[in-house]
């Protein structure tokens, strides 16, 4: 019998995962971060210890790229200290863990899609507290755990640039995108039935690339919402990323090889503007739903 601890059930990719276990009728318990703060090693230990889960997946994270240029160690305390916590934890008890990490733990200067044994070299602090939570894993039960490496994931939970833009475009506002930063987007939902596939079929451990297919700018990921959205894409006006006053240096370039996925046959990988089409409904109605609260 299956038995699963999801950590970070509220957020953009919990939030899916929480649904795909629901609906796959699975044995889990997804406490809220106010139960079980992962920080805590105490906290944690003692409700793993009770609940003996055989699957944990973390999708906790600090995910705020530009504040985490500040502060730098409170990054550290979720992306790394804590993934150090699940790691030990899970390893007294033989549990296997799926993780979430970042294309941020690349440079962006390749001239081609990044497989998992490319070299890693954060350009940000949270890219790398990010790579510091991979290898914290790796140290401590590299033969139990899974780490899957996403990009641009946006869904019906939390803040992302896909629910930003969609809002922009429903009420016909114009918007300055960046045109010169390159990715593949990620629908949460595909990325969720991605883990639960693991957790049915337990491939060989190890890091596994998981974006959607095909590649765009965030100029032509906004354009293209704008259009689905039913606004005017003429709406949306192409920046160079130095016109930015970011905090974080981003990668140009961020696409994420998924040959080794499909070599090993998890699922198949959706086209992002498919996965796009095909959830923007509901995050439409999520966005109407907030906004007359
Ligand atoms: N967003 C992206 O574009 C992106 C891109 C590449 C990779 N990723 C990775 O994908 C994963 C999921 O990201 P996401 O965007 O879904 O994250 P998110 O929406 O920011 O959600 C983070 C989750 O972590 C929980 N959390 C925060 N602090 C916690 C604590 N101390 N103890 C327990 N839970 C805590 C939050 O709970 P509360 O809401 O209760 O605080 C929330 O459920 C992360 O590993 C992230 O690094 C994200």
């Amino acid at each position: 019998m299956k038995r699963i601890l999801l950590l970070g059930g509220s957020g953009i990719l919990g939030s899916e995962v929480l649904s795909q276990l629901q609906l796959g009728n699975m044995d889990y318990v997804a406490p809220q971060s106010s139960d079980l703060d992962v920080r805590n090693r105490k906290m944690l230990e003692d409700f793993v210890l009770r609940f003996k889960p055989n699957w944990i997946i973390n999708c906790t994270a600090w995910t705020n790229v530009d504040g985490a240029e500040e502060s730098f160690d409170s990054a550290l305390d979720l992306n790394e200290r804590a993934v150090r916590n699940i790691a030990e934890v899970a390893k007294q008890i033989g549990s296997k863990v799926i993780h979430i990490s970042t294309d941020y733990v690349f440079d962006g200067t390749s001239p081609e899609p990044y497989d998992e044994l490319a070299p890693v070299a954060p350009l940000n602090n949270y890219g790398e507290s990010k790579l510091r939570g991979e290898l914290q894993l790796l140290k401590h039960m590299q033969e139990a755990s899974y780490i899957i490496r996403t990009s641009w994931l946006y869904g019906i939970s939390g803040k992302n640039f896909v629910k930003t833009i969609a809002t922009k475009a429903a009420k016909n506002e114009s918007v300055r995108v960046v045109d010169d930063q390159r990715g593949s987007p990620t629908s949460a939902r595909d990325l969720a039935r991605a883990i639960t596939a693991i957790i049915n079929t337990t491939p060989e451990p190890g890091i596994f690339n998981y974006s959607n297919k095909g590649s765009c700018s965030w100029f032509e990921l906004a354009c293209t919402i704008y259009k689905a959205v039913g606004s005017n894409p003429e709406l949306v006006e192409a920046i160079s990323s130095s016109s930015l006053v970011q905090k974080a240096k981003r990668p140009r370039y961020s696409l994420l090889s998924k040959e080794k996925w499909e070599l090993t046959g998890i699922t198949e990988i959706p086209e992002w503007k498919i996965s796009l089409e095909s959830l923007l409904p509901e995050i439409i109605a999520q966005i109407q739903k907030s906004e007359t609260r």
